[in-house]
C-alpha cells in the first residue's frame, strides 16, 4: 500500500506539492497525470526517500518515508524519470549488484537476472556496457535495476520515456503482470493511452494539487468530455 496524506512539499518560496492525500493499494495501478511542472516527480521523490516532504507524510506498507527510510527503501522500486547507470558495468551486471545491495545472492540472483533479462528484453545487449546502450535500452535497463529485487510497491516516473512501441508494450505488460501479483503500482505519464489501457486509478496534479481523482471513465465523465485527453485539458485549464 502506498500513501500519500497531505504531503506538501516546497523548494524556497515555490510550493511544488501541496496538501496531497491518495492511496493506492495492492494490485492496484495508478497513474499521475499533469504538466510539465505539475509537480509528479517532487511528490514521487518524497515517497522514494530522496526529499523530505515540508509537511505530509509519504508511506509505504505504512513505513514512514522519512521516520522509517530503510523499511521504506526495501519496499519499494523506484525508476526516477533519468537515472544514471554504471556506464562501465553490463545490464546483467547492474542487475546483480543490485540483487545484491537487496540480499539477494548466488542461484537465486541468477534466476532473478535472467527473469529480468527475459522480461524487459535485454537479451541482445545484456554483456554490453550500459555506457554503450541506446536510450531505449537504458530505460530498460533502469526499470529492471529498479524491480530486481521484486518489491510491493512499485513507483515510476515516466517508465515509457524514450521508449518505442514494443519497448513499452514489454513495460506495461510487466506493470499488469506486477498488478495480478498483488504490487502496488503508481506511475507517472504524459500519455493518455498508457493511462486509459494500463491504469485502474487516475489522479490529475496541477499546481502540485491534486484536483481530480477516479477512473478514466468517471473522470472524462466528471468533465463531460469525450475523451482522457479532452477531460485533462479542461481540468488543468480550471485549475490554473
Ligand atoms: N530541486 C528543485 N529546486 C527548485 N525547484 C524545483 C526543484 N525540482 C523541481 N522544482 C520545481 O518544482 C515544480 C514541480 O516540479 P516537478 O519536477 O515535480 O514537476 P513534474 O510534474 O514532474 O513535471 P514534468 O512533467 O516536467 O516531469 C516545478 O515548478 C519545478 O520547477
Ligand atoms: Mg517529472
Amino acid at each position: 500500500m502506498i500513501e500519500f496524506d497531505r504531503l506538501s512539499k516546497s523548494y524556497g518560496d515555490l510550493a511544488a506539492v501541496r496538501d496531497v492525500s491518495l492511496a493506492v493499494r495492492g494490485g492496484e495501478v495508478y497513474a499521475l497525470l499533469g504538466a510539465n511542472g505539475a509537480g509528479k516527480t517532487t511528490a514521487l521523490r518524497c515517497l522514494a526517500t530522496l526529499l523530505s516532504p515540508t509537511s505530509g507524510t509519504a508511506r509505504i506498507d505504512g513505513f514512514d518515508a522519512v521516520a522509517q527510510p530503510l523499511e521504506v527503501r526495501r519496499r519499494l522500486g523506484f525508476l526516477a524519470a533519468s537515472m544514471g547507470l554504471y556506464q562501465r558495468l553490463s545490464a546483467r551486471e547492474v542487475l546483480r549488484y543490485f540483487a545484491a545491495l537487496n540480499g539477494i545472492m548466488g542461484d537465486d540472483a541468477e534466476r532473478r537476472v535472467e527473469e529480468m533479462v527475459g522480461a524487459f528484453d535485454l537479451g541482445a545487449f545484456a554483456d554490453r556496457l550500459c555506457g554503450k546502450l541506446s536510450t531505449g535500452q537504458r530505460q530498460r535497463v533502469s526499470i529492471a535495476r529498479a524491480v530486481v529485487h521484486d518489491p510491493p510497491a512499485l513507483v515510476l516516473d515516466e517508465p515509457t520515456l524514450g521508449l518505442d512501441v514494443l519497448s513499452s508494450e514489454a513495460i506495461f505488460r510487466f506493470i499488469s503482470d506486477a498488478r495480478s501479483r498483488g504490487r502496488a503500482v503508481i506511475f507517472s505519464t504524459h500519455q493518455m493511452s498508457e493511462v486509459e489501457l494500463l491504469a485502474d486509478r487516475v489522479g490529475i496534479i496541477a499546481g502540485g494539487r491534486l484536483v481530480a481523482e477516479g477512473t478514466a471513465d468517471e473522470i472524462v465523465a466528471g468533465a463531460g468530455e469525450q475523451n482522457l485527453a479532452r477531460a485533462f485539458l479542461r481540468i488543468v485549464r480550471e485549475a490554473a
